[in-house]
């Protein structure tokens, strides 16, 4: 499963891009809101792609076809790696099959049923993005979507990769590797949250004092 960190926090890419962990970036409106001050948003998008050797997610925000498309060839413009991000919605499955027809990828955002899903695959979308933890928010059960979208798109042979997406903690990750998710994007925080264990710590640190007690080097 590839892991994607959803954020534009570029010290929390670079950190995670060091570590060699993540294939790719998700961002939406809100992430780069919170991180651009004055910065033109599309120059952080280049930063991003220079680190991150995969695909990066960046947004439309208009809401009709063609000023999407208009967007959209702009964004894709900006760095290969650039994967137009468009939200589920009429206009944006139309805009997804003229993109997918210039050779863009696209993302197709805000996926809340497995029938949308299914529009988006037909659409010619090379991600669609699931959010799982805002159907928990409202008290759903967010992973059965991933359920359904992964037996739909094998029900039919569908190539569009399932990228979890709104997850908010370390189980939702493990439970989309269960489901055979093709990617799930992740806050920071729970990419951090992954590598950590208490028994390994425990467990190191005991074999460091057994090991400190030879007083012997390597
Ligand atoms: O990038 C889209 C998605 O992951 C948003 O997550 O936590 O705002 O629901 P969240």
């Amino acid at each position: 499963m590839k892991i994607f960190l959803d954020t534009a926090d570029l010290a929390e890419i670079r950190r995670a891009a060091d570590a060699n962990l993540i294939d790719g970036i998700t961002t939406n409106p809100s992430l780069i809101s919170q991180v651009a001050g004055d910065r033109d948003p599309k120059e952080i998008y280049r930063e991003i792609c220079e680190l991150v050797d995969g695909p990066i997610s960046a947004e439309v925000v208009a809401t009709d076809k063609e000023t999407m498309l208009v967007e959209g060839r702009k964004l894709a413009a900006l760095h290969d790696n650039i994967v137009v991000k468009v939200p589920l919605t009429e206009d944006g499955l139309k805009a997804c099959r003229a993109l997918r027809s210039e050779g863009i990828r696209t993302n197709v955002t805000l996926c809340f049923s497995p029938s949308q899903a299914l529009l988006a695959a037909k659409a010619g979308a090379t991600f669609i993005s699931p959010f799982v933890g805002r159907i928990d928010d409202i008290s759903g059960e967010g992973m059965q979507l991933v359920h359904q979208i992964r037996q739909v798109y094998d029900n039919y042979g569908y190539d569009t990769e399932i990228l979890a997406a709104s997850l908010r903690h370390p189980m939702h990750v493990v439970e989309c590797m269960l489901i055979g998710a093709d990617c799930a994007t992740m806050p920071p925080k729970v990419l951090w949250q992954l590598t950590n264990h208490p028994l390994t710590d425990r467990g190191l640190e005991a074999f460091l004092a057994d090991w400190n007690r030879l007083g012997a080097e390597i």
